[in-house]
């Protein structure tokens, strides 16, 4: 959360930094901030809301100066308020802080500032880093050793880009514990600084990204990497093969309608050179996984957060359906509190987009401090979920900057089919017939995703009609019951409308309460073996007077006959039909968002990438 850039060179720092901002915006919309060092002063504009309202006031009182940081919050601690916005500056004005976490001894921090007579002018924690910073350059003069002091003194998870009048060619910038990435981009004779690459992707592909409790100075021709002991650290440059195109927004208007879009391209390039058609095989060569090993695996444990997790249900059936291996989906915020029962003979794999997720990497930690082998299903290369791991799949789904995560919802069910296929392969517990045909299927998916998403008018027309409704009721069972779940995630993350997702069996046992004219049920029912199940739900809904939606296999007489409105999906293998059935799910609530004039994008309270607790 929160999003950093940073620049020294020749150029003016400005619209580098306001530019980098604006495609950090998904991290955090609460504020934006931005500090040039401007003949030798350092020249702050921040304000409250959105980066539109910083850029106009860069316009109206214009800043200039060769280095500079930027800041976009998601506010923690403090109300989004111009005083709690960064940067922050001490009370000298030699010193300037932004900051992406949560000092988590603050308090004991700002304690020991305000008993040497320091005043705070805002509610944030960030604002103990400047004045420590300042505190120890009182005493050491040398603004890069005063920083390392300060910062070492941190608790928490964070990434952190101070500067100093005192030392004006450089910009230092630290990593402290496993959340609040700090990415550092190599020009030539100038550098970057950002939390997140796409902020700087349009300038260099060559990244460093820092590890935690690791310091790095950046001057325009030198980038010096240390631990916070002062020993050099040799940096591993990264060339970053994303697409700076694909972090635009193009012809669409919200990045979410551009990314669901996406999802023929991110689906063809998650299968290349994975799968091979010819021989019915998947490799997949990051995990590092032998056929040994593979014979070793008793239990499979899947841990991730919200849309993430809902992929991991998905991924659950699919291992235990066609691998026969024990799977366990647990949410990451639960898991790294409990005592979960872990060895060397358990795989633990987190999903993750942004790979920052705080919770996630918790729980990737514990099930590594407990011996088991931990592989990540990732998106965001070099992110501390795909460097911990012990082997990774690497989503091929290029940035995703929408808030509401969709391409890389069905990345990772792709992800875990062929797995799943692999792990059977290995263990040799699948023939080879069905082997093939599985594999096979797979070359449908781009062609089937092409056609439901040339059926988008008749999705905005049903969004017209069920834009003001207050609440809706997700249902699924089986395979598609975890896109019962993602479906209601979607329609209440960006349009604000109550939505649950349910197991369609479970209705009997309490929800079915719920159902009238006002409550519509929206049913998951391709053809798949639960399809005569969701037959029966979608008739006791309709008898209860419920107006009810369903996404239905082509052809599909009886659902044509009961339902109130139909999204059509194309026949699909079943195990590939979530793949499927979440799109017109994701397209529903993307219209029903913008047709409410919401903020599709940058939906209320959210973040992308969570990355404090
Ligand atoms: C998705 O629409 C959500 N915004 C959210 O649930 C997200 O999937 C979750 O925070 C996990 O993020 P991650 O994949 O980056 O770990």
């Amino acid at each position: 959360m929160c999003g950093i850039v940073g620049y020294i060179g020749d150029q003016d720092a400005t619209p580098i930094i306001l530019n980098g901002l604006k495609k950090l915006e998904y991290r955090g919309y609460d504020s934006a901030g931005i500090a040039v060092l401007q003949d030798g002063k350092i020249e702050v504009r921040r304000d409250a809301g959105k980066l539109n309202k910083l850029t106009a006031m860069v316009e109206m009182n214009p800043m200039t100066g060769n280095l500079g940081i930027g800041h976009t919050r998601w506010a923690t601690h403090g109300m989004p308020t111009v005083n709690n916005a960064h940067p922050h500056m001490g009370s000298t004005g030699e010193v300037v802080v932004v900051h992406n976490g949560i000092v988590e001894n603050y308090l004991e921090l700002k304690e020991e500032l305000l008993a040497e007579g320091i005043q705070f002018k805002s509610e944030t924690d960030t604002e103990t880093i400047v004045h420590l910073i300042e505190l120890y350059l009182g005493l050491e003069a040398d603004f890069t050793a005063a920083a390392c002091k300060a910062l070492s003194r941190l608790r928490g998870a964070h990434g952190v880009v101070t500067f100093s009048t005192r030392e004006p060619d450089k910009i230092v910038a630290a990593r402290i514990g496993n959340a609040g990435g700090v990415v550092v981009g190599l020009g030539d004779g100038e550098n970057y600084l950002a939390s997140d690459i796409p902020a700087i992707l349009e300038y260099t592909r060559r990244m460093i990204f820092l590890e935690s409790e690791q310091m790095v100075v950046l001057t325009k021709d030198e980038v010096k990497l240390t631990n916070f002991d002062g020993s050099p650290v040799k940096p591993e440059i990264n060339t970053i093969s994303w697409d700076p195109v694909s972090a635009e927004k193009g012809e669409y208007r919200h990045f979410m309608q551009k990314e669901i879009h996406e999802q023929v391209r991110s689906l063809t390039d998650t299968l290349a050179g994975r799968v091979d058609f010819d021989q019915g095989k998947i490799s997949l060569a990051q995990l590092n996984l032998t056929a040994e090993k593979a014979k070793q695996i008793q239990k499979i444990i899947i841990t991730a957060c919200g849309t993430a997790a809902y992929a991991g249900m998905v991924g659950k059936f699919l291992i235990e359906h066609i691998a026969r291996i024990p799977v366990e989906v647990d949410i990451a915020s639960e898991f790294r509190y409990r005592d979960p029962i872990v060895d060397e003979n358990t795989v633990v794999i987190a999903v993750s987009q942004s790979g920052e997720t705080a919770d996630t990497l918790a729980a990737m930690e514990l099930a590594k401090r407990k011996g088991a082998t931990l592989w990540a299903n990732v998106n965001v290369i070099g992110s501390q979920a795909m460097r911990i791991s012990d082997g990774f799949i690497s989503m091929q789904t290029g940035p995703e900057i929408g808030v509401a995560s969709t391409k890389a919802f069905t990345a990772p069910l792709v992800d875990f089919y062929m797995l799943a296929i692999l792990l059977a392969d290995l263990r040799g517990t699948i023939k080879e017939k069905e082997r093939r045909q599985l594999v096979s299927d797979l070359r449908l998916v781009p062609n089937l995703v092409s056609k439901i998403l040339q059926s988008e008018e008749g999705i905005i027309q049903a969004a017209r009609e069920f834009k003001f409704i207050k609440s809706a009721l997700y249902l699924g069972r089986g395979i598609n019951m975890p896109i019962a779940y993602e479906g209601a995630l979607k329609l209440k993350e960006i349009s604000y409308i109550h939505a649950e997702g349910y197991p369609a069996g479970e209705m009997k046992h309490g929800p079915i309460a719920l159902v009238d004219r006002d409550m519509p049920v929206i049913a998951i029912a391709p053809k798949d073996p639960w399809y005569e199940k969701m037959i029966s739900q979608i008739e006791q809904a309709k008898a209860r007077g419920g107006s009810v939606l369903v996404v239905a296999t082509e052809g599909d007489e009886k659902v044509a006959e009961l339902a109130d409105h139909v999204f059509w999906v194309p026949e699909t293998p079943w195990l590939l039909s979530p793949v499927i059935t979440v799109i017109p799910l994701q397209m529903f609530a993307y219209h029903i968002a913008s047709l409410r004039g919401l903020d599709v994008d940058q939906p209320r309270n959210l973040a992308k990438s969570v990355t404090v607790e």
